[in-house]
């Protein structure tokens, strides 16, 4: 049960239990998902960056931020000055969620319901964890620390405190590359960069 679980990531302090999430079963998107997709980062690690669900390179290789939100991620973190694997980042729903185009694997926002369900493995890697900070990269992920309901746009770049953990607020990565124009994709990376440093500042 439970305690052999956090016995299981003491043996492996890179990795949040792979083998035991991978049998998780609390909602159904690990049907369709090649591999339940752990946080990772120093197990001392000051602070979390919080993003929404693994994407389809993520779902693969079964680790965080290796696809393209990944590398506009990686682009923040270098001008916020900030190595990545100082941080620990991990996702609100640890299961891709996806609907077939031809051979593309779409990305589908989760549920409030999915996001619920996986709380459980959030409040786990939580409590493992103590993060003096957590940066929440888009709407799904400050949802899952506040609860639905919840307008990004009144918590954007502004830190609060959530219990004893300063919480900041920024853009997903992924929204940049949404956006056509090269100006527009500029300001929410240099925005995400920014709060990643007052985030970092807040950590030290
Ligand atoms: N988007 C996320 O929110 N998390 C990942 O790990 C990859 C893409």
């Amino acid at each position: 049960g439970k305690v052999i679980a956090v016995q299981a990531d003491h043996a492996q302090p890179e990795r949040s239990a792979p083998s035991v999430l991978e049998a998780c079963r609390r909602c159904g998107l690990w049907e369709h998902a090649t591999h339940g997709v752990p946080g990772e980062g120093p197990a001392r690690a000051r602070m979390m960056l919080l993003g929404e669900q693994p994407g389809d390179y993520e779902d693969l290789a079964g680790r965080v931020f290796v696809g393209p939100a990944g590398q506009i991620l990686d682009q923040a973190l270098q001008r916020a000055g900030i190595e990545r694997n100082a941080l620990y980042l991990s996702n609100a729903v640890k299961h891709f969620k996806w609907k077939a185009r031809g051979k593309q694997r779409l990305h589908v926002s989760p549920s409030q319901a999915e996001v619920q369900a996986c709380g459980y493995w959030l409040q786990e890697e939580l409590a493992r964890l103590e993060p003096a900070v957590i940066v929440t990269l888009g709407a799904t992920a400050l949802s899952a620390l506040l609860g639905p309901e919840r307008r990004l746009a009144e918590y954007l770049a502004k830190p609060f405190l959530w219990g004893q953990t300063w919480v900041i607020a920024t853009w997903h990565p992924s929204y940049a590359l949404r956006v056509g124009n090269a100006a527009r994709r500029e300001e929410i990376v240099s925005s995400i960069a920014q709060v990643l440093q007052m985030g970092w500042q807040r950590a030290a």
